[in-house]
């Protein structure tokens, strides 16, 4: 057996790199560490890069310039943030950019944000909700977890407005079990906007 040690990093190929790298550096926080005509490196940690954007000649004629919604493929990559506060400050943040969560849930062991960048590709902000990963694989084998994978819709707003006003974001991230969710329309929704 010889597993991977870790996930490094992804590339995207754009007709657009520099606009695609500076978009995501701005959700990310993150530092662009390269920039050339042909590759673009960013990172927000210790690795020395975490996504790459490569360029693609320009689009003629029937060429795609941006990602297709209902193809096979990637649909997003999900970026872990650390506290309720530093994802909802992101949200704020991407927002005044003009670039608000497309979908927005609770999916009862994350809340997560899914954002489209300027090609279409998706991408997820969340935060662990549960206390550990044991925490999370056993909510996911539970009989709650088999009857509502999706979760509920999450309002960013409220919340960040609930935490700006002192409640606790403990309180906020709880996930109300009993509330009615229609999981099949929910779920539909979400794959179609994530298509
Ligand atoms: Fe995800």
């Amino acid at each position: 057996v010889a597993r991977p040690i870790k996930l490094s990093h992804y590339v995207l190929q754009s007709q657009n790199p520099h606009r695609l790298a500076s978009w995501y550096a701005a959700l990310l926080d993150a530092d662009i560490v390269f920039k050339s005509d042909f590759l673009t490196l960013l990172t927000y940690d210790d690795e020395h890069h975490r996504i790459a954007f490569a360029a693609l000649p320009p689009a003629t004629g029937g060429q795609i310039a941006k990602r297709e919604n209902g193809k096979p493929g990637l649909s997003h990559v999900a970026f872990g943030f650390g506290s309720l506060s530093e994802l909802l400050t992101c949200f704020e943040n991407a927002k005044g950019r003009g670039d608000a969560p497309v979908v927005s849930l609770h999916h009862g062991p994350t809340i997560s944000l899914y954002y489209k960048d300027p090609d279409g590709n998706n991408v997820e902000t969340f935060i662990e909700c549960l206390p550990n990963a044991k925490a999370a694989m056993d909510y996911m084998l539970s009989p709650a977890f088999q009857e509502n994978p999706v979760g509920m819709p999450f309002d960013a707003d409220a919340a960040l407005m609930k935490l700006r006003s002192g409640a606790l974001a403990a309180d906020i991230m709880a996930f109300d079990r009993t509330k009615k969710i229609d999981v099949a329309t929910l779920g539909r929704q979400t794959l179609e906007a994530l298509g």
